[in-house]
Order: C-alpha cells, then structure tokens, then sequence
C-alpha cells in the first residue's frame, strides 16, 4: 500500500497502549506516509519524545505555549498542514475533552482547530469504555463526523477482560489509508453534492425558503467521502457543521447553486440533495418594503432554473451517474417517478415529506427509483440512509 505524498498528524494521548502507536508510525512511514507527532503529557508519561522521532524522523511536538514552535509553525497551521488527524491512543479524558471542546493543551487545541477529519482510536479500562460518560461523548463525536476504531475485546494490562484493548496497528493502518481515500472503492472519483435550502430574498431583510436542514446532503456527503471521493459539498444556508473532509461552497440563492455546481464539474457522480426553491422575487426590493396601512405586496415570481435537469443533461460534463431526490407530500412513487423521467437523471430518492419531523428530523424513510423499478427503504438514521446510497453508488461508478 502507498500513501504517498499523505500527512497524518498523530496524536498520542495517556495509557499503557501508547507504545502501539510506535508500531503504527513504522507501519505509516512504511507505506510513505508523513507523520507529525503531538504527545500529550499523560502520552509523555508511557512513550518518549526520543522514540517517536526516531521512527517519524520529524520533530515531536509537546508544549502548546513553545514559542519556538509558533515562530516555526503555528499550531493552527500544524492541524491545517496534515490530511487527517488520528488520536491513538485516545484516552477517555481526551474524548471527554473533545466532546465538551475544551483546548488546554496543544492536543486539544489542535483538534477544536483542525478542517480536517479525525479518526480516534480509544484504548482504555473495560468499565471507563462502558461507562455512560465515555459512550454519550463517543456518540457525540460521531455525530460530528468523527471516525473512530473501537476497541478490541480481550485480556487487558489491567488484568480485566473485555473491550477496551487498543486495535492492532494494521487494522488502524487501513482505517487511515481508507480515510485518506487511498484503496476507498470511490479513490479518485469525484462526487458533487447539492444539500440544504436557497434562500430567494424579497428584500434586505426577508426572504423565501423552506423547512430543508441539509442533514441528508450533508451526511451523504460525508458518506462519499469515507469511500474515498473526492467530495464538493455546495451547500445552501443551514445551521449544522459542515462535515470534515469535503470541500464545501457556501450558497444563498440557486442562481449561486447552480454557478457554484456549474464551477465543480466535471464529476463521477452528482447527488442533488438540496430543496432548491422553485421560484425567485423577480425584482428584488433595494431597501425594507414597509407597511402602508392599504393592501399587502404583490410579489412578483420567476422560475429558478432547474439545476438537477442542468446536470442530467446529456454532453461530456454528464457525470455518468446523477442522483436526485424528490420531496413528495403524495402521490410519492407517481410524482417522483415522473420527476425522474423529466429531469433526466439516473436515479431518484423518493420520500415522504408529508409526515412532521422529517423535513428538519434526523431519519428519513425513502424509496430508490431507478430504470429497474423501485425498492422501498425501511425508516433510517439519515446517516444511515447516506452509508446506504453511498455503497450502492461505489457499486455503480468504482
Ligand atoms: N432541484 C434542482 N433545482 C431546482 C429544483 C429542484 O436541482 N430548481 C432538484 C432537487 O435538488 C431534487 C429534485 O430536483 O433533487 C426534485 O426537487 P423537488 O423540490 O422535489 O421537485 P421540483 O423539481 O421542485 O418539483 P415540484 O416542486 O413540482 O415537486
């Protein structure tokens, strides 16, 4: 295996598995990977700086407030300059510290700093992993886009058994290179994905849009780029993070969607997630349209252009596989299978938006429409529903 031309920044936290990471760093280098180290002081207290910059031939970074180091390199710029941070060990005070986003020491500050994704790798004591306080903060990171390796199960230092024992450093090696997109069924793809709501202004203060989160855009985004792609996220105003590991265009109007969509082609693969709104205010008040005690405004509208059919048009810049979705409140397989035919594209993810909670909710029921017919989902997690499309693309363009 290759990767290089790949940078990890290695973080090693506090416990008796922090040798392990000596074996991942030649494991890395092995295969050509630069590796920039960050020890903790728990870390400090089970490897020394010495060993790991023996087997990394870089320096070792410890001390947040070194100002040599900020001369050299400042460490929001040391978070930046890496593909992808890994913690191993992660200790369960340091996932304590990143759930709660405290940065009191370079480990931490560089994790609260970094663009990019993170993979952590917990080792620790069976009844710390399965204390309530380690597993609420593991799902939060998860939540927030964060990988992780769990534990194996076995016989511990401590002389307990059970999960908690420190993955083997193969089996970290290939969560890495996977993350890094090398080996990923989707390597070297490039996927384009529309997610959230536009906002259509109707004067310097108000606006048209819908109840749309971006949650399904963004999870299936984030859900590409663990299979490898390289993923351009152009996302319409929406309050949740935007997931680590894509390149994300920040949009308002679809007039800038579609400039932004225009701009990331070509792609492998194109995935129109967004509810982009159907129509714009056709001459956009310069200042606050006030009350004047007689009847309310007129508001003129004109149609957005339609970007899913933009995209599923035939020529060179088609990807060869365009994914749509279509928000029904009835009707679902007629309306979105008619969708399908007019627009153009290959496939259609047809749901339910009639039902409460679903636009804005956190799980979504669908049905796949494609030339075959159509195949029912059952009500998933939208990450789930993301994993699950994203598996079936990989089969379609790897
Ligand atoms: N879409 C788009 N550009 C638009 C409108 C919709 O790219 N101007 C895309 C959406 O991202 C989605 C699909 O088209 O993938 C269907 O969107 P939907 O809102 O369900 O359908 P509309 O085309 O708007 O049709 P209608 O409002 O009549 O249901």
């Amino acid at each position: 295996m290759s990767l290089a031309g790949k940078r990890v920044l290695l973080i090693i936290s506090g416990g008796i598995a922090a040798y392990k990471a000596l074996e991942l760093i030649r494991l890395l280098t092995k295969a050509d990977c630069g590796v920039t180290c960050v020890l903790t002081k728990a870390g400090a207290q089970f490897v020394t700086p010495l060993s790991l910059q023996a087997l990394s031939g870089a320096k070792i970074y410890t001390d947040l407030f070194s100002l040599t180091d900020e001369s050299e390199m400042g460490h929001i710029e040391l978070s930046r300059a890496a593909d992808l941070v890994v913690v191993v060990p992660a200790s369960a005070d340091i996932l304590a510290k990143m759930a709660a986003g405290l940065a009191d020491d370079l480990a931490t500050t560089l994790l609260l700093a970094t663009d990019k994704q993170v993979l952590v790798v917990p080792a620790m004591n069976v009844r710390m992993w399965e204390h309530a306080a380690t597993q609420a903060n593991l799902a939060t990171l998860t939540k927030r886009g964060v990988a992780i390796v769990p534990p194996d199960e076995g016989p511990m230092a401590c002389g307990e058994f059970g999960p908690g024992r420190l993955a083997e450093p193969p089996v970290i090696l290939a969560a890495i290179a996977r993350m890094l997109g090398a080996g990923g069924p989707l390597a070297a793809k490039h996927a384009l994905v529309t997610s959230g709501p536009t906002h259509e202004p109707i004067d310097p203060v108000r606006y048209l849009g819908n109840r749309s989160s971006g949650k399904q855009g963004h999870a299936i985004a984030a859900a590409l780029a663990a299979l490898g792609a390289k993923v351009t996220l152009v996302s319409g105003p929406v309050s949740i993070p935007d997931p680590l590991g894509v390149s994300v265009v920040h949009v308002e109007t679809a007039l800038e969607m579609l400039a932004a969509v225009q701009e990331a082609l070509p792609a492998d693969v194109a995935v129109c997630a967004a509810a982009v709104a159907d129509w714009r205010v056709e001459t956009l008040a310069a200042h606050k349209i006030k009350k004047t005690g007689s009847a309310p405004p007129a508001l003129t509208l004109t149609e957005n252009p339609d970007i899913l059919r933009i995209i599923s048009m035939p020529g060179p810049r088609r990807p060869k596989l365009v994914v749509g979705f279509a928000a029904e409140t009835e009707n679902l397989y007629i309306h979105a299978a008619a969708k399908r035919q007019r627009k153009g594209c290959d496939w259609i993810i047809a749901n339910n938006v009639g039902g409460t909670g679903i636009m804005g909710g956190d799980s979504n029921e669908v049905t796949l429409i494609n030339h075959a017919g159509e195949e029912i989902w059952p009500i998933m997690d939208k990450h789930e529903v993301a994993q699950k499309l994203a598996a079936l693309i990989a089969q379609e363009v790897a």
